[in-house]
């Protein structure tokens, strides 16, 4: 077994014999970087220096650095998300670059006085160029040197091998490496690209080599730097063989102390285990925000609005448990304690992250009930499966419901939320413009309205596409979740797709994005909705007069919108999974590039 404390002291040693400086983990806070809202990697306080500037501790560099990334928040409960997680790295700033750093991660990994891996269990991927990059075949041929035999070095494209923080700055090819859980290959075509659970990335090592500007194009930086990240839960949770990350040592004071605290068992159900993973991720995401040594307290604007919504949904979900109040503060508390050492800040600041938690547990208990009452109320009244605006914004303006949680709740009824609608309401309240309402949600997950805009049309691309690529008119939308970032969409289907399905369909969503096809939408009843060939799904709903959206002759389906205006405002759409929701069910993820 080792502990997470174990694998850091292991790892800081192993740079430290190599020359590296070890520095301190940056704030979660970035310091002139208005692109990101929290520190999501080590290389983000290091891009000045990525980019040429002198750095005071020298050209290499090695750390543990907190990292706060909520792109993927409600996906927590699961076996592996963290809103919060501790990364390792190691940098070269223009100092060593492909061979070495490939050289010392495969020491770290394999060496028996450090980490000791099988070299058998290790697969590795490498960049397989295109027209902004050549094919990494530096980096493929150190890693046979290494002993990496050729059919575990697989050759992936940018969407897989490529480390960009944001959408400009320092970025260039990686090459991930990946340990073999033992399960048996998906399939002939089963590689570390895929989702199936055999290949588990541990690793990445990023070469970092252009700039990319804010028009796309990419030019050389004026130095080679590697920037690697190593992410310290998922990898200890995959050296101890455990299941989730959530069995590592990291957890398990705090899943006993809910255990007490709520008289359940981790895993005595589903519902508990979920409740729990959600509890012990958010608060420990909270501490750490609370306590960080540029603090941030919660609020409705960007910063405080994420961290607002990470702690009421751990009350929303200590309340499903009936923990009693103050329950919340003591789990900060036992996680001050256990990281105090590495992060002193926290001890300093301990009395703000109590107070905190405890005013905002307050506050927030006092209308979560009757919140929730409202809710299940008013969507008996509810036939299209849409969340009207004014509810949404009843929901937050009166019990405090941040939009994210509304959704959440709708979403697990198989509706959705009039975020527009929402958004319209709170501007006309606050009497301020949309824009600033715009403003206030950005970070949230309802920001950032062209972004879930073209996400939302996306979908619409997607479904059309699946329904031609698998020659399967019966495929249907079974769920839909979009965050500024990506979407999710579920449907059902038997099996997985296979490569060139996925691939097939991908194209065929970018060819209708690049036909820049117009979209409108008429309004009419089910009947007539259905005699124009819309898809939809059109139970209890005749009589009933709907939404159907065109997008030119591609696409054409019954939806509330919104949608853009056209399919070329899109950029590209590129899916980066494909996996099993439930039994029968598929989801697929997608993001859209510039
Ligand atoms: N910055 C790289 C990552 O986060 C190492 O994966």
């Amino acid at each position: 077994m080792i502990t997470s404390k174990e694998l850091k002291n292991k790892f800081l040693t192993f740079f430290a014999q190599h020359d590296h400086a070890i520095i301190k983990s940056a704030s979660l806070i970035p310091e002139n970087d208005a692109s990101v809202l929290f520190t999501t990697a080590g290389m983000h306080p290091l891009i000045p220096y990525l980019m040429g500037a002198h750095h005071p501790s020298g050209t290499r560099l090695a750390n543990v650095q907190k990292c706060v990334r909520t792109g993927d928040i409600e996906e927590v409960g699961d076996y592996c998300h963290l809103t919060f997680f501790e990364m390792l790295g190691n940098w070269s700033l223009g100092d060593y670059f492909k061979d070495q750093s490939i050289r010392y991660s495969y020491e770290f990994l394999t060496s028996k006085q450090w980490l000791g891996l099988d070299p058998d269990r290790l697969s590795v991927s490498v960049f397989a160029g295109d027209e902004d990059c050549p094919r990494d075949e530096i980096s493929a041929k150190v890693w046979q040197e290494c002993g990496i035999p050729v059919d575990r070095i697989f050759y992936l494209p940018k969407k897989n091998n490529w480390w960009i923080a944001g959408n400009s700055g320092p970025c260039g090819p990686d090459t991930e490496i990946f340990y073999d859980t033992g399960k048996p290959k998906c399939s002939d075509n089963c590689s570390p690209a895929c989702d199936c659970g055999k290949y588990l990335e541990i690793w990445n090592n990023v070469f970092m080599q252009y700039n990319k500007s804010e028009d796309g194009t990419y030019s050389p930086l004026k130095q080679k730097n590697v920037d690697t990240g190593m992410g310290l839960e998922r990898t200890v949770c995959v050296l101890n063989g455990y299941k989730s990350v959530y069995e590592i040592d990291t957890f398990s004071s705090a899943v006993a102390l809910i255990e007490q605290l709520a008289h359940v068992n981790y895993n005595q159900d589903d519902k508990s285990t979920k409740a729990i993973r959600i509890i012990v991720d958010h608060i420990r995401t909270a501490t750490f925000i609370l306590g960080d040594q540029m603090g941030v307290t919660p609020s409705n604007l960007d910063k405080g609005y994420i961290l607002r919504r990470v702690i009421r949904r751990a009350v929303r979900y200590a309340n499903t448990l009936q923990m009693p109040k103050g329950s919340i503060a003591q789990l900060a508390k036992l996680y001050i304690e256990q990281y105090s050492e590495d992060y002193p800040e926290l001890i300093q600041n301990q009395q703000r992250v109590i107070d905190e938690l405890n005013k905002e547990e307050e506050k927030f208990s006092k209308t979560l009930e009757q919140g929730e009452k409202e809710f299940y109320r008013v969507i008996q009244y509810i036939k299209d499966g849409v969340i009207g605006g004014g509810i949404a914004f009843k929901l937050y303006d009166t019990f405090g419901f941040p939009l994210e949680m509304t959704i959440e709740l709708a979403n697990e009824k198989g509706m959705a939320v009039d975020v527009e609608g929402f958004k319209d309401k709170f501007s006309k309240h606050q009497q301020i413009s949309n824009a600033t309402a715009e403003q206030t949600f950005k970070g949230g997950l309802a920001d950032a309205s062209v972004a879930t805009t073209n996400l939302h049309t996306a979908t619409h691309l997607l479904l059309k596409s699946l329904r031609t690529v698998l020659n399967d008119n019966t495929i249907y939308q079974r769920g839909s979740n979009i965050t500024p970032e990506r979407l999710r969409f579920d449907f059902a289907f038997g099996r997985p797709l296979t490569a060139q399905e996925i691939e097939d369909v991908q194209k065929m969503v970018n060819d209708a994005i690049k036909r820049n096809l117009p979209i409108s939408y008429q309004e009419m009843t089910v009947d007539q909705a259905k005699a124009k060939g819309a898809i939809g799904t059109f139970t209890d709903r005749y009589g009933e007069r709907v939404k159907v959206y065109s997008m030119g002759d591609f696409s054409c389906e019954i939806c509330g919108g919104p949608h853009a205006q056209n399919t070329g405002e899109l950029g590209e759409f590129i899916i980066t999974k494909e996996q099993s929701s439930s039994s029968g069910v598929r989801r697929i993820r997608g993001e859209l590039r510039k």
